[in-house]
């Protein structure tokens, strides 16, 4: 059991998507920081890369509530797609949702992918910053689990090959996510920053 952490500092965390804030809360129980996710119903920036689009969006949400803000960007680049859909992630999961892609999958070996995801935060004493983390892994056959989120339930991570991100609990999900990893970079970079 983790012992209660007391909070000493505070952050915005823009974003609409409340399992990107649960998911980051969870893993901050271990630390001092406390965050609020702040919805501002901006229009998606479009990008080359998520650290593109998560870098252009902190600035956004800062001029919105001009209090240190961090944005988080997540992309599924797909290998055998040359990388797609990428940055457009968000523009194809709502338009041929997860059965397109899986149907563009069909019958393909090489069903290696990675999420990719930035995080970018911004104060006004420094320059924009961005975390970058990934994780590896393979599109299933078919969606698998009821956890999650977005395209968990067709990503099978390398770091537990036998299931989805949709049949873990965000517990365990949060070990080996890209989110988690660029969120740890995060921290580690604010508690050193901020003291
Ligand atoms: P966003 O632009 O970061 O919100 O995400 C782009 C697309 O990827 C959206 O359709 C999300 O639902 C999906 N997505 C983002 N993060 C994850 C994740 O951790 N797992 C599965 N899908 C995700």
């Amino acid at each position: 059991m983790s012992k209660t952490i007391k909070k000493t500092h505070f952050l915005l965390f823009a974003t609409s998507n409340l399992h990107k804030i649960k998911e980051v809360q969870h893993f901050l129980r271990d630390y001092p920081i406390e965050i609020k996710g702040v919805d501002l119903k901006g229009k998606e920036i479009q990008g080359e890369t998520v650290k593109e689009i998560a870098e252009a969006s902190v600035l956004q949400a800062y001029k919105k509530m001009g209090k240190p803000i961090f944005t988080e960007d997540t992309g599924l680049f797909i290998k055998l797609l040359g990388g797609f859909p990428g940055p457009f992630s968000s523009y194809v999961y709502n338009t041929i949702g997860i059965a397109g892609v899986l149907k563009l999958l069909e019958s393909v070996k090489d069903r290696s992918a990675e999420f990719r995801s930035a995080i970018a935060f911004y104060a006004p004493d420094i320059n924009p910053i961005c975390f970058l983390g990934t994780s590896s892994g393979k599109i299933s056959i078919k969606e698998q689990g009821i956890h999650g989120f977005g395209f968990d339930p067709i990503f099978k991570p390398d770091d537990d090959k036998n299931k989805t991100f949709a049949e873990m609990e965000i517990e365990e999900k949060n070990q080996i996510s890209h989110r988690t990893r660029s969120v740890r970079k995060l921290v580690t970079w604010y508690l050193r920053h901020y003291k």
